[in-house]
């Protein structure tokens, strides 16, 4: 199955893009994560992934059809696998459909998760993660089960995003009404698209999920 995840910053795509890995062994390909491993390798598309990124707006659209296109040709994608933070702009949904094309591969469905933007401050705001293992948390909706251990590898380090500060975000909701919303007529005309109550709690948003997949 090929499946995208859409929706603002905040709205839990990585949240549900996980799940869905661990429910039907599609793997994650999130753009965000990509970027943020090339910041840390320090390399020149690195440094210039965290001058964008801690601008709150969007890498230029050739480097990241790239990257994605390098990754989904790779075995482990063959079983499919569920985009998380791209398609981003409409050049990268005709790049998507091409790449996809020209594997004589399709999409599945398209997820919107549909979010109240007052809640994603909050949302952006709690969000942490492990500094050793990169699970995520949030101080009120997903908190460790220990205080200040990481449930999955026991570590009592954490850290924040550098673009989880109110300034960025309101420039990354900003792109995402401009340059992202957009592609949603794209998906729809062909069928494709399905909403999904991203302001239920996380179980109800994976419920609603698999509902939406069991239907197609
Ligand atoms: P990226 O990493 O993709 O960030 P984003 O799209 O802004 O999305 P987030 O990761 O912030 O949120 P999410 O929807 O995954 O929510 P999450 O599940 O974490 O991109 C970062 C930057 O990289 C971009 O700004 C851009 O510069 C660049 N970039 C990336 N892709 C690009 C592309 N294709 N083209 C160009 N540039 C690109 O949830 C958030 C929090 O809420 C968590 O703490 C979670 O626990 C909690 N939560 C989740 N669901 C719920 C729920 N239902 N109820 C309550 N809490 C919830």
């Amino acid at each position: 199955m090929r499946l995208i995840l859409l929706g603002p910053p905040g709205a839990g795509k990585g949240t549900q893009a996980k799940r869905l890995e661990e429910s039907r062994g599609l793997v994650q390909l999130s753009t965000g994560d990509m970027l943020r491993a090339a910041v840390a390798s320090g390399s020149p598309l690195g440094q210039q992934a965290k001058r964008v990124m801690e601008a709150g707006e969007l890498m230029p659209d050739e480097i990241i059809i790239d990257m994605i296109a390098e990754r989904i040709g790779q075995p482990d994608c063959r079983n499919g696998f569920v985009l998380d933070g791209f398609p981003r702009t409409t050049r990268q949904a005709a790049a998507l459909d091409e790449m996809l094309g020209r594997k004589r591969a399709a999409l599945d469905a398209v997820i919107e998760l549909t979010v109240d933007e007052d809640a994603l401050i909050e949302r952006i705001s709690g969000r942490f993660s492990c500094a050793k293992c990169g699970a995520g948390y949030h101080e009120k909706y997903k908190r460790p089960k220990v205080d200040g251990v990481c449930d999955v590898c026991g570590s009592t380090e954490f850290s924040r995003r550098k673009d989880d500060n109110a300034e960025t975000v309101a420039a990354r909701l900003e792109a995402y009404r401009g340059q992202t919303a957009p592609i949603l007529p794209y998906y729809q005309e062909r069928s494709l698209l399905r909403r999904v109550d991203g302001m239920a709690d996380m179980n109800e948003v994976t419920r609603q999920i698999e509902a939406a997949l069991a239907a197609l």
